[in-house]
């Protein structure tokens, strides 16, 4: 018996040298090691062993238990350290080549422009104040002197969130808020998103807007045209020429829609003037009574101005854009440029 187990080792050890992947290894080990493995079979026959072999023959088997074990694992081991070589010198990495450089990101063209707007307006004491996006029809229109049923509401088409509930189409409401809450002197400016169902070349279902709002005692007309002449020579250079134009809003009279002389073609008329030589840049015009009246301050007492603004439209203009849908498309080869 103890020669048959001693065959059974140099076996096994012969054997290991062709035992080249871990697969065939594992095999091995159960083969012979295994629950039903042939060294397991050859200790169930013990009992066959004449009884002082017995001590042996336990011994021999414990050994060789070990030997071969130790020798598929040491097997194994060096397998694993050749596979991990053989990947090393495989995958090399060519030190010299240059670093992938990570992209910076910068503030969106609109927000841009939109700084540049409010810093010009901080400097003459304007303050910045925000208001809601879903608003109420009293905020939007009533308060703004534009009832129910009004023509006037048909100036700006309004996307409908429930009955009396819309997408605020222009900041004027943040006025209205704003002067509910404070007394004269105001003098505040009013950025954001604003809603219309409109698309095209120059117009999107969402754009931003920026009102500007001052009511004090003894505000007029004047203080109007030299506050906008002001800021568009900033943002357009001070050889622009402006024009102030008779226009009507509800919440405004007189109003005046403020054009500037064409910075495409300078004023001789091109497709982006629509041949006028013009360019509309942005509403404006002296508080209405009602809408004082609306908010509980005295009309007798204090006047004051307001405009609105486009900023999409601003940014079209300095930067000579054609289409505003741009801006919100999210190409970076646009959105680089600025
Ligand atoms: N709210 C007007 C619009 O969106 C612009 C405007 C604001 C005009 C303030 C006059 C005074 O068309």
């Amino acid at each position: 018996m103890l020669k048959t187990l001693n065959e059974l080792e140099n076996k096994a050890m012969l054997e290991l040298p062709g035992a080249t992947s871990e697969d065939a290894l594992n095999e091995l080990r159960t083969r012979y090691l295994g629950r039903k493995g042939l060294l397991t079979q050859m200790l169930r026959q013990i009992s066959g062993v004449i009884a002082e072999e017995r001590p042996l023959f336990g011994k021999r088997s414990n050994e060789i238990k070990e030997s071969l074990s130790h020798a598929i694992d040491e097997a194994l081991e060096k397998l694993k350290a050749s596979c991990k070589n053989d990947v090393l010198l495989k995958e090399t990495i060519d030190v010299t080549l240059p670093g992938r450089a990570v992209r910076l990101g910068h503030l969106h063209p609109i927000t841009r422009v939109s700084q540049e707007i409010c810093r010009i307006f901080a400097r003459m004491g304007f303050n910045v104040v925000e208001g809601p996006e879903v608003e109420t029809d009293y905020y939007n229109f009533e308060a703004l002197n534009i009832p129910k049923d009004h023509p006037a509401r048909d100036m700006q088409d309004t996307f409908y969130v429930e009955d009396n509930i819309v997408l605020r189409t222009h900041t004027s409401p943040v006025q209205i808020r704003t002067m509910e809450k404070m007394k004269p002197p105001v003098r505040i400016l009013s950025p954001g998103r604003v809603y219309r169902p409109d698309s095209d070349v120059s117009h999107t279902p969402m754009f931003h807007q920026i009102e500007g709002l001052m009511v004090d005692k003894g505000v007029t007309f004047g203080d109007l045209k030299g506050t906008l002449t002001y800021f568009l020579k900033q943002i357009f250079g001070d050889d622009i020429l402006l024009r102030f134009r008779p226009s009507f809003f509800p919440f405004t009279e007189p109003s005046a829609e403020v054009d500037i002389k064409c910075v495409m073609c300078g004023g001789k008329g091109c497709r982006v003037c629509g041949q006028s030589g013009w360019l509309e840049i942005l509403g404006s015009g002296m508080v209405d009574p009602a809408v004082f009246e609306n908010v509980g301050y005295d009309p007798e007492e204090v006047t004051g101005f307001a405009f609105g603004l486009g900023v999409e439209r601003i940014a079209m203009l300095k930067y000579g854009i054609s289409d505003i849908r741009l801006f919100f498309e999210n190409d970076w080869r646009f959105l680089e440029q600025f």
